[in-house]
């Protein structure tokens, strides 16, 4: 291998400007320099093989033994309707625009070939839309598809129903994979992928993006939850059940009750340095075919139709541009004949390529673009490179053919107008009973008993019930990411008729047994409690925001911790419900807890868990813990990567722990509630704000008149109306937020914890504070960067030397040595705010990004890019002792 991590190469501006000139009271005597490295991007050299390529398997699918075999049409077929298309019709066929972004009419006039709806996009905008209205804008797609091309091509619709058809209101939501990866049940996932299926046939959609088959390493990646475990082996037997289930198998495949899946993402996004989303992957390629090609290759034996093409990098090379993995590893050596269909705009990160620009992509394996609103800019590029021959025609048809293919055999050709298809709108499918019961079922075995001293559990219903916390009743929580809108967020009660909360599951069961249940969210009671069900856990989230820093559990503002210990405090049994994406450390929690479950997102059906924590009306058990952790569980806080297998494992609980009514079992002592580092030393980095603001930090607005605001939606202003900050997007929706002063006297944005942190040892390591910054002007007045920790103490440095040599609204990265506070009066030991932008000045500034990282300035190019793999140049302030 010749290369390749993102080298970033330190060469061009070195400014040097004495403290004196503008206000650096952090390096009196001293200098600030400033240096400004560029970015070396023709030192990113593709990926050759390091193995040779019968290190692949050669994968018979089972579509090729059978149905192609049997069906030798299909290929005569693709090839008839092939020579049919103009080259405009062609290179429309690639082209997946999303919903929001594009009218039958357009769909018609540019051939398109393809739609998505994204995580909360239903028809007409309308998070309510009912089953009818899908059905009637597939139709319109259909037609205005059919009437696009001289082969009467029907475009593919995909869309992510990743745990049951979660897009559409009233679907019955599964729990997510990480959820069922616990059950270890096969058949069941099976069922579930057969139940998805037919959700997603009654609205007209033929394709789905899923299974995800992520292999994931680093628990602090946001989408852990979308993978069933960290162990190959179960992710392998689930990609066969699922993609078997949503397709059909040798007997009946593709049929109407059936959809297309997807083998999603490829390659390596479990795996990416850090646990960052859309990361690098650094791993031999031992390591991704054993670990991370798991799932892709069951999945590719099961005749998977599609794959997606991920985010990620492998050893710094992309994976819509790495023409190694995508073409010679999965078509030519896996012999995969479907089609790969890129990510929301993965394709420009591919190096010379924009969202709207990306031959390399195609060149490189990629079949079709996923490309929401700028379609129309990227057909026309990509037509004109068909036309001039930087895509190749023979590699158009092949990408072409491939897509045909896939329509051929999911039988679009032939399945006649969406509203005609049996399945459509037909009704009692969408979460009806049967559906509801199955997902049911799969909460009950996905629960991992973690904790049960005094065998508190099982329940009995004639007791008296104190219901807590503000997991047990909202369904949006117990649901998780991808569920009616794209993050899990914003959703109530009201928005999933039919499902069942966590508590209304409990009422059933106490209120039938005549026991008695109080829900109070704040564990406040009237009448002392026999027991308190504590229903508590991570608010929703999806990828890219879901990443965080430190895997404790409400770090730094502990307030469920609070919760648990204020019922012990009145001598109320503590039966915790503990839902998460992801293991987290919770040693506090679990001392203050009698009994623990793990419930992970157990989606719609709530009323699984009362099945499993309560007895029947006799004392019977009804149901028994039968879950097993799919994920090693840590025991200190530092354990952001444990996986069985690691040398020097020492989880506090083992990957497939799971206690049970049989098998009973102590919790001995209490659990160190100490905070550890690795026995390498090593200091993790701290994450202010990424995509949003990251626990134990608030971010407020404030002015020079009036309290400050917090900043806990889309826009705020100061109080004196001086400053306004709103959420706007970098890389992802609302990843950074636009800042603006007008000038109007001093202002600021800032940072803040409840209690202040103790952050020396970030100083105490030659720490740094980094951000990714843009300004929209030049700057004559001073703006600083301030830090605060408590009364008398404070720092400030002005960033103007910084800003010198930027250009207006260009993304640059920013490094301040934290000695540069340490010297203007900072205290690490207790900071209340680790950072402020403040300015009198009316200016616009933009930031993302913001993370403290332990290490030198100068080296930190290497590990550059800790939140995002996009990179800017890079400005350095440091500050030396
Ligand atoms: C996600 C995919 C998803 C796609 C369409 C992307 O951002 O990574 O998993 O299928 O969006 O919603
Ligand atoms: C979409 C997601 C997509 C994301 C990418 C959202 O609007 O709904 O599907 O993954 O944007 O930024």
């Amino acid at each position: 291998m010749y290369l390749t991590q993102n080298k970033i190469s330190k060469r061009l501006w070195r400014v040097t400007v004495g403290c004196t000139l503008i206000t650096l009271q952090a390096c009196s005597g001293g200098e600030a320099n400033v240096e400004t490295l560029v970015l070396a991007n023709d030192e990113m050299k593709p990926n050759t093989q390091s193995l040779p390529q019968n290190a692949w398997p050669q994968i018979r699918s089972s579509v090729d033994q059978q149905q192609r075999q049997q069906d030798l049409q299909v290929e005569s077929r693709v090839a008839a309707l092939l020579s049919k298309l103009t080259l405009e019709e062609k290179v429309g066929q690639l082209i997946q625009p999303e919903i929001k972004y594009i009218t039958p009419e357009q769909v018609k006039q540019f051939h398109i070939g393809s739609v998505l709806n994204g995580g909360g996009t239903a028809p007409n905008n309308d998070k309510f839309a009912p089953v009818s209205e899908w059905v009637a804008l597939a139709d319109a797609y259909y037609l205005a598809s059919k009437a696009g091309n001289s082969a009467a091509v029907p475009l593919i619709w995909g869309s992510d129903a990743v745990h049951g058809h979660n897009n559409v209101v009233g679907a019955t939501l599964f729990p997510h994979n990480i959820g069922l990866g616990a059950a270890r049940d096969q058949d069941l996932i099976r069922r579930i992928g057969i139940a998805t299926a037919k959700e997603i046939a009654v609205t007209g959609i033929d394709w789905t993006f899923a299974p995800t088959v992520a292999v994931v390493r680093d628990d602090r990646w946001g989408r852990t939850y979308e993978s069933y475990s960290e162990d190959p082996l179960i992710v392998k037997q689930y990609a066969k059940a699922m993609v078997e289930g949503l397709q059909g198998d040798t007997d009946s495949r593709l049929g109407a009750e059936q959809v297309v899946a997807t083998a999603k993402h490829f390659l390596g996004d479990g795996g990416t340095y850090r646990g960052i989303d859309r990361g690098d992957t650094r791993v031999s390629e031992v390591e991704l075919r054993e670990i991370h090609a798991a799932g892709f290759i069951a999945a590719l034996e099961s005749g998977v139709q599609t794959v997606m093409a991920s985010f990620n990098s492998w050893n710094g090379v992309k994976m819509h541009g790495n023409p190694y993995l995508l073409t010679q590893v999965l078509k030519e050596r896996m012999g995969f004949d479907g089609f790969v269909v890129g990510d929301w705009n993965g394709h420009r990160q591919v190096p010379g390529c924009t969202v709207t620009s990306c031959a390399e992509a195609i060149n490189a394996g990629l079949d079709m673009f996923m490309v929401p609103s700028d379609w129309q800019p990227l057909y026309e590029n990509t037509l004109a490179q068909a036309r001039d021959g930087r895509i190749n025609a023979e590699r158009l048809d092949d990408a072409v053919s491939r897509i045909l293919r896939v329509k051929v055999r999911a039988g679009l050709m032939d399945k006649g107008l969406v509203s005609s298809r049996a399945m459509s709108a037909k009704l009692g499918v969408m979460g009806g009973e049967e559906h509801r019961l199955l997902a049911r079922e799969a909460v009950r075995k996905s629960l991992v008993l973690l904790k049960n001293n005094q065998q508190l559990l099982p329940l009995k219903p004639d007791m008296n019930i104190l219901v807590a916390g503000n997991g047990a009743h909202d369904i949006g929580k117990q649901s998780g990411g991808w569920t009616l809108s794209w993050q899990g967020t914003g959703n109530k009660v009201e928005d999933f008729p039919a499902a069942q909360s966590i508590y209304d599951g409990i009422k059933d069961v106490v209120d039938a047994g005549n026991g008695k249940v109080e829900l109070s969210v704040d564990g406040e009671f009237t009448e002392q409690p026999d027991v308190a069900i504590v229903i508590v856990g991570e608010e929703p989230y999806a990828e890219w925001h879901g990443d965080i820093a430190s895997i404790e559990y409400q770090y730094g503002r502990k307030k469920d911790l609070g919760l648990l210990k204020s019922l012990q405090v009145k001598g109320v049994p503590v039966v915790t419900v503990f839902l998460s994406g992801r293991p987290l450390w919770i040693n506090k929690e679990l001392n203050q807890s009698d009994a623990l479950v793990a419930a992970w997102l157990p989606g719609s059906e709530g009323g699984g868990i009362a099945d499993v924590l309560f007895t029947d009306s006799q004392g019977q058990v009804r149901n028994d813990f039968v879950g097993k952790l799919s994920f090693s569980w840590p025991q200190f806080v530092h354990q952001t990567t444990l996986n069985v297998g690691d040398e020097g494992y020492q989880p506090l609980f083992e990957y497939g722990y799971g206690l049970s009514y049989q098998n009973h079992q102590e919790l001995l002592g209490q659990l160190t509630e100490e905070y550890t580092l690795p026995e390498s030393g090593e200091l993790d980095d701290a994450w202010l704000f990424v995509s949003r603001t990251l626990s134990p930090w608030q971010m407020f607005v404030a002015g020079e008149a009036g309290e400050a605001v917090e900043v806990t939606g889309n826009r705020h202003s100061s109080a004196d109306e001086n400053v306004s900050i709103a959420s706007v997007d970098k890389e992802s929706q609302e990843d950074a937020r636009g800042i603006l002063w007008q000038g109007k006297g001093e202002g600021r944005v800032y940072l803040q914890a409840s209690t202040p942190q103790d952050l020396s040892l970030f100083a105490e390591r030659d720490g740094q504070l980094k951000m990714d910054v843009k300004i929209d002007r030049a700057l004559t007045q001073a703006f600083y960067a301030t830090m605060d920790c408590g009364d008398d103490c404070a720092a400030r440095v002005a960033l103007n030397p910084l800003f010198e040599t930027w250009q207006p609204n260009d993304w640059h990265s920013v490094a301040i040595d934290l000695q540069c506070f340490n010297k203007a009066g900072a205290d690490f030991t207790r900071i209340h705010s680790p950072l402020g932008l403040e300015t009198a000045a009316p200016v616009g500034v933009t930031v993302a990004n913001i993370k403290m990282l332990p290490g030198q300035v100068h080296n930190e190019a290497e590990s550059d890019n800790l939140a995002t793999d996009v990179q800017h140049p890079l400005s350095v302030m440091r500050c030396d002792s």
